[in-house]
C-alpha cells in the first residue's frame, strides 16, 4: 500500500544521506546531494543550489573539499545550513577545529571520519541544482575514524547506522 506524489515537498519522506560539510576556503555549507560516479578516476558529483553563497564560491576557485563528519556533530551542521556565507563567518560559528588547508586554501576539519579534496573537472546545470563533476586528488582517513556516519533524511531529521555487518567477500 503506498501513498503516491508528484513533487518532493510534498512526499516528505524519509530518505537517509550521507551528509558531508562542503568547504570552499573558509566556507562551510553542509551537502547530502552527492555521489560517487567513476572508480578510476576516482570522481564525485554534488549538486549545488545556484542560490547558495558556495555555488558564486565554486564557479570562482573551482575547488573545496568533502569533509564527512560523525553523527555527533549534526546541530553545527543544521545550523551551518541556515545560514550563508555571504553574510555570516560560519567557520566561526561552527566552533569546528581547523586541521589545515589543501593547496587551494580549502579547509581541512580536524573532527572528519574522512576527508576528500576535489577539483572542479565538469559542471552539468540541471534543474535547480548545478551538478559540480570532480576529480578526488586526495582522500585523508582519520586514523580514529567513528564508524558513526552522518545521515539527513529532510526536514530536520538525522540518524545514524544502528549496525554494521561485513558480509562475505566475493572471491
Ligand atoms: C543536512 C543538509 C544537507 C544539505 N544539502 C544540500 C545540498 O546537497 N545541496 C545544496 O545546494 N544545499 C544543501 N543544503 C542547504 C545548504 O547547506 C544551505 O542553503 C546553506 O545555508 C548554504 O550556505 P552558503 O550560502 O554559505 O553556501 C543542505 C542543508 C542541510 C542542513
Amino acid at each position: 500500500m503506498f501513498d503516491t506524489y508528484t513533487s518532493l515537498d510534498d512526499s516528505n519522506h524519509s530518505q537517509p544521506r550521507v551528509t558531508a560539510l562542503l568547504a570552499c576556503h573558509n566556507n562551510l555549507m553542509p551537502v547530502s546531494w552527492h555521489m560517487p560516479i567513476s572508480k578510476s578516476p576516482f570522481r564525485y558529483a554534488v549538486a549545488v543550489r545556484e542560490e547558495n553563497y558556495t555555488h558564486k564560491l565554486l564557479q570562482k576557485h573551482r575547488s573545496f573539499t568533502l569533509n564527512f563528519l560523525p553523527f555527533e556533530h549534526y546541530e553545527t551542521v543544521n545550523l551551518l545550513g541556515k545560514i550563508h556565507g555571504d553574510s555570516e563567518d560560519k567557520l566561526t560559528r561552527s566552533g569546528l577545529q581547523v586541521e589545515g588547508w589543501d593547496n587551494h586554501q580549502n579547509l581541512l576539519l580536524g573532527a572528519s571520519d574522512f576527508i576528500y579534496e576535489c577539483e572542479v573537472c565538469d559542471t552539468y546545470e540541471n534543474g535547480d541544482h548545478t551538478v559540480f563533476v570532480v576529480d578526488v586528488t586526495k582522500i585523508h582517513v582519520n586514523k580514529k575514524q567513528s564508524k558513526k556516519p552522518m545521515l539527513f533524511s529532510g526536514c530536520g531529521r538525522y540518524a545514524t547506522l544502528g549496525q554494521e555487518t561485513i558480509a562475505e567477500q566475493s572471491l
